[in-house]
């Protein structure tokens, strides 16, 4: 199953020279966008999916490995009736249109989040868009829908506990390896646009140690200046995972890397 997922970007300190090898975006500021122009909020969905394709083009001519966007969350369904059923719409008729693309062009495609409450026919868009490309290996694009965080964990957990009644005691690694994300290493960047500071149940467990940066650009705005404004920020930064800024400086031995 996964492999370097087992190791947590909590005790690794990745060489910040690199380019991210883990983007996590929560891409918003959709409906605003469109009220700026005076169109209706679905107007600006529409050019969010311009964004994303524009997104996948810049992470891979940067060399970014993961690239996790968040589309809908778990609490997204407290939306108008009418919004959610053209998010759900523009989902389905953006795979069908778009997995050809990501087969050719190497990227393996992943949906993460509940698929109960999604129609047959999205769940089936999906699976067949998984199953094309799960060979793909230029970048793993993985879109979160119906995805919280929260659901994320308790759902690895009452896994656990199924396999194993009466189990009492869970540790780190078991619920790593039941996550959604288990095939992949935890973010190193996380990027919100649209102008809010929050995580709104996104990939909790994952954003542990995870840098942040959040741009008043709105999602379909967002482009490859955005991103390297992004990149660039987080090059400047120092992950230390609870060392000293003098450990890092004196160098950390190999052993004292994975402590
Ligand atoms: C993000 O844009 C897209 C989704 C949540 C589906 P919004 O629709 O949240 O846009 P704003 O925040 O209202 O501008
Ligand atoms: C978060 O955006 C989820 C997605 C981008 C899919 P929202 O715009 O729904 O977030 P909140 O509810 O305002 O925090
Ligand atoms: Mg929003």
């Amino acid at each position: 199953m996964a492999d370097q997922a087992f190791i947590s970007s909590t005790q690794t300190v990745p060489d910040l020279n690199r380019v991210p090898q883990h983007i996590a975006i929560i891409m918003d500021g959709n409906g605003r966008w469109a009220r700026k122009r005076f169109l209706p909020r679905i107007a600006g969905h529409a050019r969010g999916v311009e964004a994303v394709r524009g997104t996948i083009r810049a992470v891979i001519e940067r060399g970014v490995e993961y690239l996790t966007l968040f589309a809908f969350s778990s609490e997204n369904w407290r939306r108008p009736a009418e919004e959610v059923s053209y998010l759900m719409q523009l989902f389905i008729k953006s795979l069908q249109k778009e997995v050809r693309r990501l087969h050719e062009n190497n990227i393996r495609f992943r949906v993460i989040g509940d698929r109960s409450r999604f129609e047959p026919v999205l769940v089936r868009a999906i699976e067949a868009a998984e199953e094309l490309t799960a060979g793909s290996t230029r970048l793993h694009l993985t879109v979160a829908a119906n995805y919280g965080g929260r659901w994320d964990v308790l759902t690895a957990v009452n896994r656990l506990l199924d396999r194993q009644p009466g189990r009492c005691k869970i540790d780190e690694e078991a619920v790593n390896a039941e996550l959604s994300m288990n095939f992949a290493p935890e973010p190193d960047l996380f990027i919100r646009t649209g102008g809010e500071q929050r995580i709104s149940n996104f990939l909790l467990w994952q954003l542990a140690y995870t840098e942040f940066f959040f741009t008043d650009a709105l999602w379909p705005d967002f482009d490859g200046k955005v991103l390297d404004q992004a990149i660039a920020s987080y090059q400047e930064r120092e992950r230390r995972f609870g060392r000293t800024s003098e450990q890092l400086i004196t160098g950390v031995s190999e052993a004292e890397r994975h402590a």
